[in-house]
Formats: C-alpha cells, sequence, structure tokens
C-alpha cells in the first residue's frame, strides 16, 4: 500500500522496571507494536521501533522501599528481566532503553531547559499535600483517595487507573499517604507547569477535528471528552529526590515529573540508536506512531503533543493505537495481587512456546474493549486453529510433497476452477492482511492469515490427493504445487504474528521467509526446488498443562484471601485466675476414625498421659483419619463431657482456624511428653 510517509519512528510505551512483565503488556501494547513494526519491515520500509524501561517516578521508589532496595537496585533488576522477556518473546526492538540513561538526563534536561527559556511554562508557588511523619511531599502515588469522577476508592494523586482520569492530588476525596497512612496536610511549594488551557484549541482542532473516524474510537473519545471539559494547567516537576533534577536554579530536591520525561525517553533512545535520530523526530515525512495502554491516553495524546508543540522541531503523532485492558480468568490483571501470568514464568513452564501465546493474545486482543484470557481459551487456540488448522496444513502439504517427489515441488498441470479460485484468494490475500495491519486492527489480520491456512487445509480435504495419487498423479502434482505454494505465502504472511514458526516454516520449505511484496504469488517456490524435511510446528496442549494453571491462579487467589482476611479483634480481658482453671495438655492421637453419617466429625482416641480417652472433634474435612494418627495435639482435659451423636467427647482439641476456614493442630514444636502441661 502506497503512503505518503518516508519512514516510520514506531514507539511502544515504556514499561515500569518495577517488576516484571506480565500478558496484560503483552497483548495490550507490545505485541501489536512488533506485528506492526514486523509487517513494515517485511514491505520494505524504514523503521525503528523504540522502547527502553521507564525508571523514575514514584512507582520505582514505592517497589524500591517494598523490597528494602535502593531505587537503582530496583531498577537494574527489572531492567534486565523485562528485557530478557521482550527478546525471549521476540519483541523485535531497534533499541531497547533505559531513562536512567545519561543520554536520557541530557536530553530531558535539555527539552526543559529549552521550554523554560522560550518562557512555555508557568511558574507556581502552592499549597500541596505533605506528609508530615514522613516528612515529604506527596507527589502521584504516594498518595491515593476517592476518585471524584468514578469513587475509585484507591485513585492515585495523578490518575484514577480505574477510569483513566488525570487528576491533580487536590481533585481526591479523603486524601491518604501510602507512605505512612497519615492524613496530609497542605504545605507551600514551588513548581512549573504546562499551561494545557493555551493548547485547548490547537488540541482540538488537531484531534477533535483533525483524527476523527482516523483515530480508534476509544483513543478519539477519551481525548475528546477531556478537551470537552476543558484543560488545566499541569505540573511538570515534582518534590522528589529520584529523577532527572530539575535544571535551573532554585529547583533544589526537585525532579522533572516522571510523565514529562518518560515521553521524552522515546526521543532519548533513538539517539542511543542512531546518529540520523533527527530524521525520524523532525522530518515531517516520518510517521510518528505510539502504541500505549488505555491508561496512557492521556499522556499520549494531549500532554506529550502539547510538549512537543511548545518546542516546535518536532513532529506529532500520526496515531495512538492504544487498546483497552486484559483480564485474567474474570478478575483484573494485579501485580500486587499477583493476578498475572508473568511473561518469563510462562516460558519457562511453556518452553518454546512463545508464538502460542503470542497468538492467543492476539487472536483475543483488547483491541476495542477490556477482554479476557482464559488458559481454556489458550488451550483451545492452541489445539483447534494452530495445530489443527495451520499446523495440518503445512504438515500435510510438506509431507506428502517429500513422500511423492521426494521433496521436489512439482509443476502444476491445467487448473481447474477450483485451483483458480485458491490461487485467486492466496493472490488477494497479502492486501487483505496489510490494511487490517495499516488500520491497527490485528486480531482482523490475524483471522485473515488463518482463513488462508484453512482454505488450504480444506483444499486438500476436498482434493484428497493421498487417494487420488493412485488414480490421477499429473493432477497430484498440481494439487501439491498450490498447497505448496500456499505454505510459502503464509510464511511470509506470518512472520509478524508467529516469527519463530515462520522461520521453522521457512526452513521445512528451504526457502528463507521472503518479502510482503513476493507475498501471494503462485511461483513463490519454483518447480524442482527442494524442500526441508518436516518437523511439527506446534504441539498439543494437554488438559493436565492448563489444569495445572488454573490451580496457580486459585492457589493465589486464596493466598491472597488469607493475605487479606481481616483478623478477629481481641476479646475481653480475663484474669489469670480464669485461665488457670483450664487444664490444657500434650496428647497423642492413637486412633482416629469417621463419625458414621456424618461429615464433620472424626472419633479420637488420644493419649493424654493421663489417660486414654474419646474425644469427638469436628475436623474431618481437614484431615484424614490415617494421616493424622500418631501426631500430638493440644487438648483441653477438664472441659466437662458431652454427648455427641451417642458418643460421650471427653474433652476438646485445640485447632488454630485460617481466613478461609481451614484448621492447624496447634502442636509443641518439639516432642512433649505426652500429658505436659499447657501454660
Ligand atoms: O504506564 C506505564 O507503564 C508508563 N511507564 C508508560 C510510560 S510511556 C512513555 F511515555 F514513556
Ligand atoms: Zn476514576
Amino acid at each position: 500500500m502506497a503512503e505518503n510517509y518516508k519512514r516510520y519512528t514506531v514507539t511502544a510505551a515504556l514499561p515500569y522496571a518495577n517488576g516484571p512483565v506480565h500478558i496484560g503488556h503483552l497483548a495490550g501494547v507490545y505485541l501489536p507494536a512488533d506485528i506492526y513494526v514486523r509487517y513494515l519491515r517485511s514491505q520494505g520500509r524504514d523503521v525503528k521501533f523504540i522502547c527502553g524501561s521507564d525508571e523514575h517516578g514514584v512507582p520505582i521508589t514505592i517497589r524500591a522501599k517494598k523490597e528494602g532496595i535502593t531505587p537503582q537496585q530496583a531498577v537494574d533488576k527489572y531492567h534486565e528481566l523485562i528485557k530478557k522477556s521482550f527478546e525471549d518473546f521476540n519483541v523485535s526492538f531497534d533499541i531497547y532503553s533505559r531513562t536512567s540513561s545519561q543520554t536520557h538526563h541530557e536530553t530531558a534536561s535539555d527539552f526543559f531547559l529549552k521550554l523554560y527559556n522560550d518562557g512555555k511554562f508557568i511558574e507556581q508557588t502552592t499549597q500541596q499535600y505533605y506528609d508530615e511523619k514522613a516528612q515529604q511531599f506527596l507527589a502521584d502515588r504516594y498518595i491515593v483517595g476517592t476518585c471524584p469522577k468514578c469513587g475509585n476508592e484507591n485513585a492515585y494523586g495523578d490518575q484514577c487507573e480505574s477510569c483513566g482520569t488525570s487528576l491533580n492530588a487536590t481533585d481526591l476525596i479523603n486524601p491518604k499517604s501510602t507512605l505512612s497512612g497519615a492524613v496530609p496536610v497542605m504545605r507551600e511549594t514551588k513548581h512549573w507547569y504546562l499551561p494545557l488551557n493555551e493548547y485547548e484549541a490547537w488540541l482540538r482542532e488537531w484531534i477533535v477535528e483533525g483524527h476523527k473516524g482516523d483515530w480508534k474510537p476509544n483513543v478519539y473519545g477519551q481525548c475528546k471528552s477531556w478537551i470537552d471539559q476543558g484543560l488545566q494547567p499541569r505540573a511538570v516537576t515534582r518534590d522528589l529526590d529520584w529523577g532527572v533534577p530539575v535544571p535551573v536554579a532554585g529547583a533544589e530536591g526537585k525532579v522533572l515529573y516522571v510523565w514529562f520525561d518518560a515521553p521524552i525517553g522515546y526521543i532519548s533512545a533513538t539517539k542511543d540508536l542512531t546518529p540520523d535520530w533527527e530524521t525520524y523526530w523532525k522530518d515531517p515525512e516520518s510517521k510518528l506512531v505510539h502504541f500505549i495502554g488505555k491508561d496512557n491516553i492521556v499522556f499520549h495524546c494531549i500532554i506529550f503533543p502539547s510538549m512537543l508543540k511548545a518546542h516546535g522541531d518536532y513532529v506529532l503523532p500520526d496515531n495512538v493505537p492504544a487498546n483497552e485492558f486484559l483480564n485474567l480468568e474474570g478478575d483484573k490483571i494485579s501485580t500486587s495481587r499477583n493476578w498475572a501470568v508473568w511473561l518469563h514464568e510462562y516460558l519457562e513452564e511453556f518452553p518454546g512456546k512463545g508464538d502460542v501465546l503470542r497468538y492467543t493474545l492476539c487472536a483475543n486482543a483488547p483491541e476495542s474493549k477490556d477482554n479476557d484470557f482464559t488458559w481454556k481459551d489458550y488451550q483451545a487456540r492452541n489445539n483447534n486453529e494452530l495445530l489443527a488448522i495451520l499446523g495440518n496444513f503445512i504438515n500435510r502439504a510438506v509431507v506428502l510433497t517429500q513422500k511423492y517427489y521426494k521433496g521436489e515441488v512439482p509443476a502444476r498441470g491445467e487448473l481447474q476452477d477450483y485451483d483458480k479460485e485458491v490461487l485467486g484468494v492466496l493472490e488477494g490475500m497479502p492486501m487483505v492482511i496489510a490494511t487490517y495491519i495499516e488500520r491497527y486492527r490485528f486480531r482482523d489480520a490475524l483471522s485473515e492469515l488463518m482463513n488462508l491456512a484453512r482454505l488450504g487445509n480444506k483444499y486438500l480435504a476436498d482434493t484428497e490427493p493421498w487417494k487420488l495419487i493412485k488414480t490421477d498423479e499429473e493432477r497430484v502434482k498440481t494439487i501439491m504445487n498450490i498447497a505448496l505454494q500456499i505454505s510459502a505465502s503464509l510464511s511470509i504472511l506470518m512472520e509478524p504474528f508467529l516469527p519463530t514458526s515462520a522461520q521453522k516454516l521457512g526452513s521445512m520449505l528451504n526457502k528463507p521467509v521472503g518479502t510482503w511484496a513476493e507475498a501471494g504469488s503462485a511461483d513463490l517456490l519454483p518447480v524442482g526446488h527442494v524442500i526441508g524435511t518436516p518437523e511439527l510446528m506446534f504441539e498439543k496442549v494437554e488438559d493436565a498443562a492448563v489444569e495445572a494453571q488454573v490451580q496457580k491462579l486459585l492457589d493465589t487467589k486464596k493466598a491472597n484471601e488469607v493475605a487479606n482476611a481481616v483478623v478477629e479483634p481481641a476479646k475481653e480481658n480475663i484474669s489469670f485466675e480464669d485461665f488457670s482453671k483450664m487444664d490444657i495438655r500434650i496428647g497423642t492421637i492413637i486412633e482416629a476414625e469417621k463419625v458414621a453419617k456424618t461429615k464433620k466429625l472424626l472419633k479420637l482416641k488420644i493419649d493424654t498421659g493421663i489417660d486414654q480417652r474419646t474425644v469427638v472433634s469436628g475436623i474431618a474435612e481437614f484431615f484424614n483419619p490415617e494421616e493424622i494418627i500418631g501426631q500430638q495435639v493440644s487438648i483441653l482435659v477438664n472441659l466437662a463431657p458431652r454427648e455427641i451423636k451417642g458418643i460421650t467427647s471427653q474433652g476438646m482439641i485445640l485447632m488454630a482456624e485460617n481466613a478461609d476456614g481451614s484448621l492447624a493442630f496447634v502442636q509443641p514444636s518439639k516432642e512433649v511428653k505426652n500429658g505436659g502441661t499447657v501454660s
């Protein structure tokens, strides 16, 4: 497809280096960006794919504090982990940089200074929230409160992640410090503001008028609603000790706001990548595209463009194809609740199956609304689509060619209508897929790719070359030639989505993966070309594998419930005399059996050291009788005997109860002689 642009600058949101990356990151940002870039490269376009770690701001300092390490140690650790995850999933950045780099500090600092010197900021001394206990101003994530827009009680000082609204800390209802839990007080401080209100008319013209129908409805809608509500000046500095220092006199102890410096990180990363970086950022023939998640829309569509406009030298984004959020098994993905499929863990548990996750996440990408990842869907996509359609078709084409022609591509004979129809679809497919990709509709693009494999499969199933070989060898040559041409085009067309599988297919066909312009051709594999040996492209995902993943999530849920359970308040005080009336001993369970016709009761015989006695205990749901024989327990021996289900119970075993209702024995930490007192 012809385009007016000479080159492409494609950025993917810089992830905070405050934790590993998960499937939500991949599905929302990095996978669509990578598909887009791989496609552009296959088209022979000049493209730079830029990313790196966002290493400043409160998200980093909070994480460092939580782990008891310095912010530098935290970003060093997570930068490496994130970088490796992206490499392992074949996200093909041209550079993966970091905002703690020297280049970035200089670039961000210079950018600020240019705006400062050009009088683009307003300087304001205002009252801001201050935590007297922690002796610190409370910026951004150091303060939480109720969002005035949607009522989310955990909105941050700069943004509500629930409804996406960009906030000032003073907008929050019932603000609370996340450092100490204290209610903050107001204190005076000076900051520099970008007067977004002055950019409102221009933003309206550029986005509301200029990008209607062109930007995705979710992105356009959010922007329009912010602009319609009226924009306010926005502070671009913070009272913090972690970040890029504000490079002007009288700004000691202040750094650039992380959302001021992070997007400049795209520029500094490009600087580190190529001496020709300015062309990619300043020449109007460069197409700038930002891939982000929906919580980043305001920063990439309103704030960063206003910064670029204020600076004056830079191109503006042509598009910002933000995605919505991916949920996991019906619940919001959350780092703090460990509710995620972490990319590095996935690859440990499903080695070599990066493409399967890429496929599932693209097929189910949250392009226009939030979507849900489930392990059942993952299994079904692998088994019923990748394996049964794509893998099966390729396998048949390659195996039959080896079998009938020792791997040599046979010549087509006279074509029947069916052959012509199939070759026609093949020819048109690169354009169909390209059009979807260029409109950022990656799900549709992938679905068309699968339609081509589906067509190939159907073509073989309908023509049945394995039967025909006995009666019409010439016809089989035509069929196999066509099946091989489809396979070769598939290797090109699948490369953006499934890069490892595309390479594998390339080696099976003994032909390097070609360019987009070559795809769709009926003569991609010349007659007489010798293909390679068949390999399995995909393997079945067994029930046990996905069940284990679901179990892992259930365990997480349980652990969260336990961790978050409210502990029962303490009972009223009692006297020591009251306590010493209780005669608690250590005893050993010597017999245990279920009480007939009950679910919960076990009949135990306990050697209390004083005697051997029967106790009926409501613990049958948590213990197997055979497994508890021989265990030591604490038993209240002077509880008046009670009749339970016709059995006289003489005493009570002491149990500890977990938040989920499960029970554990209260046991001595080392063996104690039966009859030992507990006091
Ligand atoms: O939301 C985030 O994870 C941010 N670190 C994204 C920053 S994108 C950019 F501007 F650098
Ligand atoms: Zn909200």
